[in-house]
């Protein structure tokens, strides 16, 4: 059986591609994540596609290009190249026939491919890229005529792009997350002074009549999905949520047979931590009016709202509606949430055996000070409404909390 992790991985691949299929994508520049499965399974999918995987600095043996590295689109008789290019500091060891290509300096690639396109009369040029900002600034600082750069990154939450020399740069969340859009405002003869400060700061003039605005949305759960598309990634969903179920019972049947032949109850090897994790309860017994309080909060429920959409068995939710999920001293396996389900105390200030033990004498390992601690979670696409004061105030760590 091949593992789950591949098999996943090819569903999500093929949905990728025929969800940008229907969408009209122009082209992709493959990534970190798009090399997983290896460049041979990607040349073989390349096939499904209706658009071109492009880089530009991942060549083989002989130092020959094994996807495109350009292409150059007409739109309304404007010539537009667009490369790709992958960061150079991936690790190849694990990516199955790693000894077969090689990633070059994307430097000296851009330079050469943007010169050859500008031979060809491109008009304007489109870096696609998982480089990091400031490689890209980099780009931009070198001179390299690159006129937008579109990158992914795991943090940065910059919704507008940034200006580097000539070169604008938008760096948006990975995971197609976000969605940009162009607002065109058509200036009357007051010109700018018609718009909103606001406005204005953010924007861009171009001639006498033309105001643009450029933002990056979050694809919130409000916005509607594409009917087809989504009934598709649904389809994706449920065969995923399958796969990981029948997973969860196989491995679990593996550690019965262990645990009955060698009589090392489960649960054990978390015991053998330094410290680990005792669970709300146990709190409760010396901060009385801190588990009251805490057992009104949603935080209390959270795993029961996995629960009801039949999702407490999937790794992408159970993380941050659980405690522990993959720390030390936690839970590893998802079918093991037990003790460990909902948003405990030990969520915020860390593991507390070790504080227990000592009868308070110890220090919790966190000192959940700040909103730092809340956003671990409240992620902006997961909880878009999250405000510092009211959200504060409805939880643990308020004045309200006695004991
Ligand atoms: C990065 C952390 C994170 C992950 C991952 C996550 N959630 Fe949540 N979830 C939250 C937070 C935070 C809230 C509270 C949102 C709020 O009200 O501000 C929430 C709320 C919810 C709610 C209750 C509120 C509602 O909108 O109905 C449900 C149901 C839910 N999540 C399901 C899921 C499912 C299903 C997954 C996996 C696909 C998932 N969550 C993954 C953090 C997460
Ligand atoms: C969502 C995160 C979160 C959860 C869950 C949480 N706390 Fe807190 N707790 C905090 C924050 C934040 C503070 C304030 C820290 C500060 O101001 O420096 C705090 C403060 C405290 C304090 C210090 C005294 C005080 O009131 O400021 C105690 C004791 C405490 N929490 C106990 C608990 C117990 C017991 C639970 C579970 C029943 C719990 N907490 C659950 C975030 C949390
Ligand atoms: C046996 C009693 C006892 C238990 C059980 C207990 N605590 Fe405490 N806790 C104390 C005492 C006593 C203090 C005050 C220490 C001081 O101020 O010197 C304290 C202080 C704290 C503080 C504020 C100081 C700090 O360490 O940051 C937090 C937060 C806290 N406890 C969280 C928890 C959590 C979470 C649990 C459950 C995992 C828990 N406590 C269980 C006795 C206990
Ligand atoms: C371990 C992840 C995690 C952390 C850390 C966390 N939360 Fe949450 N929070 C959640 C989840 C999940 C929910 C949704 C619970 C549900 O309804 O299923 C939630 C819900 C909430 C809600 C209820 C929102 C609503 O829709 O009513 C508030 C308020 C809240 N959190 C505040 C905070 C604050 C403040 C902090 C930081 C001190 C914090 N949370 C830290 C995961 C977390």
């Amino acid at each position: 059986m091949r593992p789950k992790k591949v098999v996943a991985g090819e569903l999500r691949a093929d949905l990728i591609i025929s969800s940008y299929n229907k969408m009209g994508c122009d082209a992709i520049n493959i990534g970190a994540y798009d090399l997983s499965l290896g460049v041979d399974y990607l040349l073989k999918k390349e096939k499904s596609a209706n658009f071109p995987f492009l880089s530009g600095n991942i060549l083989d043996k002989h130092d020959k290009y094994i996807f495109t590295p350009s292409i150059i689109k007409s739109v309304n008789g404007i010539k537009v190249g667009i490369l790709g290019l992958c960061d150079d500091k991936l690790k190849l060891k694990k990516i199955p026939g790693h000894d077969k290509f090689k990633i070059v300096n994307p430097m000296e690639k851009a330079e050469e491919i943007t010169a050859h396109l500008k031979k060809e009369g491109v008009d304007y040029v489109v870096l696609l890229t998982n480089l990091k900002i400031s490689s890209c600034r980099r780009l931009a600082q070198h001179g390299i005529p690159i006129d937008l750069i579109v990158g992914i990154s795991k943090k940065s939450r910059i919704s507008l792009p940034i200006l580097v020399k000539e070169t604008y740069i938008a760096h948006v969340e990975r995971g197609g997350k976000r969605v940009g859009r162009l607002d065109v405002s058509f200036l009357d003869t007051t010109g700018v002074e018609s718009l909103p400060l606001a406005t204005r700061m953010k924007g861009k003039t171009v001639g006498e009549k033309l105001f643009l605005l450029n933002h990056f949305f979050p694809l919130l759960k409000t916005i509607p999905d594409h009917p087809e598309i989504g009934s598709m990634v649904e389809a994706v969903e449920n065969e995923l949520s399958r796969l990981q179920k029948a997973n969860v019972e196989a491995e679990l049947s593996v550690l019965q047979q262990v645990s009955a032949t060698s009589s090392i109850a489960m649960g054990e090897l978390a015991n053998k931590q330094e410290n680990s994790y005792v669970f709300a309860k146990a709190c409760a017994q010396c901060h009385p009016g801190h588990y009251q309080r805490w057992l009104k909060t949603p935080h209390a429920r959270a795993y029961h709202s996995l629960v009801e959409h039949e999702k407490h068995f999937d790794e992408d939710c159970v993380r941050c509606h659980t405690v522990g999920y993959r720390e030390k001293g936690g839970f590893f396996d998802v079918s093991q949430a037990g003790h460990y389900a909902n948003v405990q105390c030990e969520s915020c200030h860390g593991p507390g055996r070790l504080h227990v033990a000592a009868k308070g004498q110890l220090k919790t390992v966190k000192e959940p000070s700040g909103v730092k601690i809340c956003l671990d979670c409240h992620i902006e696409e997961r909880s878009p409404e999250f405000n510092r004061e009211t959200y504060f105030h409805n939880v643990c760590g308020c004045v309200d909390c006695k004991d």
